[in-house]
């Protein structure tokens, strides 16, 4: 019997998954693996592929001590194959197996779908990856430029988790799929990433920040409805990513708060009291709130989008199935088939915004929206709780979820961030005022300039409160001076 806890090192992908007995996966993954090095080294982390990274790396499954930290090389970064812990007489729990013993094969009847929703996922690995890959240059601090590394590599495991399903369970069909996941390129003319918000450019840290929380935050609410699957070797793999999603979140909320902070103490210290006195703030060398308000729209409205249409017969078929539950799937009370269930959709009909009953099993995404929507303004709160701390007048919302879509329902309607529904001609007016403009985006770009002493931090944002890994201040996460 393997250990099925710790991670083995016994063949040149780390596993918990027994692969040294697993002669022909094993070899498919090598032969895969080169590929994949090629893709880190040409599309990954740019300019600093032969520094030292303080990172770390799972060496256990175990809730308590996964990780270990270490300075490492990311191209030698340990990327490897982990699961969590089978879980004794699991059983399916949703849809028209509900109670059913949990698959540990793939159902014949269901292998192209589950190969579709493993694909999607993967595909969002590596294209964040390749949207961040400048960012290293105009790091505010060594910290930061940690967390993006840490970021980095860890979505390289993700992309490494999916391969692993394809390569085990779906024959030659996988294979093909796991080299198109590293063929399709982020923002690619020809052969672009699958879903729309990973082909946008990340053109500076606060987007990055942004992201983390917002589109992180998206890829945590797939994974936690993967992680109900009935199909258990996905939902024990996404159990494990969901552990290193937390850190994504936790890196974009303290990013972004950070930068708040920073803005608001400079404020104070200036006497500056109206947050709309924009050119002033900006003088100050910090990013106006009203400006990180737009920043927040955007990606809000953008993450949104990858919830797909609000009501949706694939979404349906997949709880059906079986293969994609509902957040948190376990603790509904509920029947878990939504035989008779409805939910309420929002819809955009003859110009007007409304709030419609529909079956509950075709509205899954709308929920996961929800859940998902609730879960970000949480964050969204505790950004205003830093802001109120320092007594400056201002507060972040969330848009209206009908603002700025570009999916689904509201994606013809012309639609304010407070829910107003306008023409196209006086939306478009008012774009600038909801959205980065290019001057705001000329303006961001001015402030990134790389902080590269130890402890040192650029003046747009504040210090963390604690280290990594408890590491003092000034600890030095990238050894940029002796590559
Ligand atoms: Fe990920
Ligand atoms: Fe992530």
């Amino acid at each position: 019997m393997f250990d099925a806890t710790n991670v083995s090192y016994d063949t040149q992908i780390p596993n918990n998954v027994g692969l040294s007995g697993d002669r022909r996966v094993l070899k498919a993954l090598e032969r895969w693996h080169p590929g994949y090095i090629d893709w880190w080294k040409n599309l990954g982390p740019e300019g600093f592929q032969e520094h030292m990274v303080y990172l770390r790396t799972a060496v256990s499954v175990d809730p308590k001590g996964w990780a270990r930290f270490d300075y490492v090389k990311m191209p030698e970064y340990r990327w490897g194959i982990l699961l969590a812990p089978q879980v004794e007489g699991r059983t399916i729990p949703f849809g028209q197996h509900y109670g059913e013993p949990a698959w540990q094969e793939v159902p014949g009847e269901y292998r192209a779908m589950l190969r579709r929703l493993i694909v999607i996922q993967g595909d969002t690995e590596p294209a964040s990856v390749e949207q961040q890959r400048h960012l290293g240059a105009t790091a505010p601090s060594l910290y930061d430029l940690r967390n993006l590394f840490q970021v980095n590599v860890e979505e390289g495991r993700h992309l490494w988790a999916m391969v692993y399903l394809l390569h085990k369970y779906f024959g030659a069909d996988g294979r093909e799929e796991a080299d198109g996941l590293l063929q399709r390129q982020s923002g690619s003319a020809e052969a672009p990433r699958m879903l729309g918000a990973f082909n946008e450019a990340t053109p500076d840290w606060l987007s990055f920040f942004m992201f983390t929380f917002f589109t992180d935050r998206d890829g945590k609410m797939q994974l936690e409805s993967l992680a109900q699957s009935g199909f258990d070797p996905l939902s024990r793999t996404c159990r494990f990513m969901l552990t290193e999603e937390a850190h994504h979140m936790f890196v974009g909320e303290t990013g972004v708060g950070r930068t708040i902070q920073r803005t608001c103490e400079a404020m104070v210290q200036a006497g500056i009291d109206d947050p709309y006195e924009i050119e002033k703030v900006r003088a100050l060398g910090v990013i106006d709130l009203p400006t990180i308000q737009k920043k927040l729209n955007l990606h809000f409205t953008l993450s949104l989008d990858l919830f797909g249409a609000e009501v949706s017969t694939n979404a349906a078929n997949a709880f059906n199935a079986g293969i994609k539950g509902r957040y948190q799937e376990t603790k509904i009370d509920d029947d878990h088939k939504l035989t008779d269930a409805t939910y309420p959709v929002a819809e955009f009909r003859d110009g007007r915004i409304e709030i419609v009953d529909m079956p509950a099993l075709s509205a899954i995404n709308m929920r996961l929206r929800d859940d998902y929507v609730r879960d970000a303004a949480g964050g969204v709160k505790r950004w205003n709780a830093i802001i109120a701390k320092t007594g400056v007048n201002f507060e972040m919302t969330l848009p209206h979820e009908a603002f700025n879509r570009k999916i689904g329902t509201f994606a013809p309607a012309h639609v304010t961030p407070a829910g107003e529904v306008l023409s196209a001609d006086a939306w478009n007016a008012g774009r600038d005022e909801w959205l980065p403009s290019a001057a705001d985006g000329e303006f961001i770009a001015s402030l990134m300039k790389p902080e590269t002493e130890p402890g040192k931090y650029a003046g747009w944002i504040a210090p963390p409160k604690i280290g990594i890994d408890n590491k003092p201040g000034d600890f030095e996460y990238v050894k940029l001076h002796d590559a």
